[in-house]
């Protein structure tokens, strides 16, 4: 561990000495844009500072060696009640949202905070927790894995619907392939269990214009960065968590 950090510490010299050549540089460029580029969008990083870059590059470098883990889910796509950050474990990232809700039937602030963990060894994982306030509602969902899909009923978060009635706020998540290719959806939904079947947002009037809501809805790689984590392992590892279930089996397990 030692020689990871002195290496970390180069990283960071190395970093300070190249950013002050760079604010030097802007000296004499008015027009000069962000030299260092984590994503590919240099667009808006034109005015960044020189701390705010050196906070970025220490937290790319702690994590990846050079891109942040964020990046991977492509931050600039999450809704605009989101975050993301790099979480304390290596190689994991946290999103979290506090998405408020203003509609008749559904008048709250939910807190959602996502972990992703996708180079875990027995496979992808994400934990989610759904909070509220008013009602002093904190559910942890931890340890799903790649190859799960379902609708988790949040317990004491519902809504009342007419000619419906009790409609519960759940958490949705699709979690599926190897991390070279992570389908993942995850969000909120609202469902209601009828006699015959379930009943869920998207196909009740009035509230799926506002859920189902989704934090990430997508396929996402981090092959380069668990490959660059552990080398010495065996990819099989990595892919045992589920790669092999069908994607569209489990596609269509999500009621939406
Ligand atoms: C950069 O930031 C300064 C001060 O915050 C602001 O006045 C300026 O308009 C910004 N420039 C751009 C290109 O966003
Ligand atoms: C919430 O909805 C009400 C009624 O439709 C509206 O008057 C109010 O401005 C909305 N508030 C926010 C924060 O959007
Ligand atoms: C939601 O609640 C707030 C405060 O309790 C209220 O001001 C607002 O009008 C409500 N929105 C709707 C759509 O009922």
């Amino acid at each position: 561990m030692m020689t990871c950090k002195s290496i970390s510490f180069l990283f960071l010299i190395v970093f300070v000495c190249s950013s002050a050549i760079d604010v030097e540089g802007r000296l004499y460029d008015g027009q000069s844009k962000g030299n260092i580029k984590n994503d590919g969008s240099n667009a808006d990083q034109n005015n960044i500072t020189a701390s705010s870059k050196l906070n970025t590059f220490i937290q790319s470098a702690s994590s990846s060696g050079g891109s942040s883990m964020c990046d991977h889910i492509r931050p600039d796509e999450l809704p605009s009640e989101c975050d993301c950050r790099e979480g304390s474990e290596r190689y994991s990232l946290i999103i979290e949202c506090l998405k408020p809700f203003n509609s008749t039937y559904f008048n709250d602030t939910i807190g959602m905070k996502i972990d992703i963990d996708p180079c875990n060894k027995d496979g992808s994982k994400v934990s989610i927790d759904v909070t509220e306030k008013d009602h002093n509602i904190d559910y942890p969902i931890t340890g799903i894995r790649a190859g799960e899909s379902k609708n988790i009923p949040i317990p004491g978060l519902s809504m009342i619907v007419p000619t419906i009635g009790h409609v519960g706020i759940d958490a949705a998540v699709l979690i599926s392939g190897n991390p070279d290719q992570l389908t993942l959806k995850i969000g909120l939904n609202a469902c209601a269990q009828l006699t015959t079947h379930q009943l869920c947002a998207s196909s009740i009037p009035g509230i799926s214009n506002i859920l189902p809501w989704y934090v990430l809805s997508g396929t996402y790689s981090f092959g380069d960065i668990c490959g660059s984590k552990s080398k010495s392992n065996n990819n099989n590892d990595i892919d045992a968590g589920g790669s092999k279930t069908n994607p569209f089996k489990l596609q269509a397990g999500v009621v939406e």
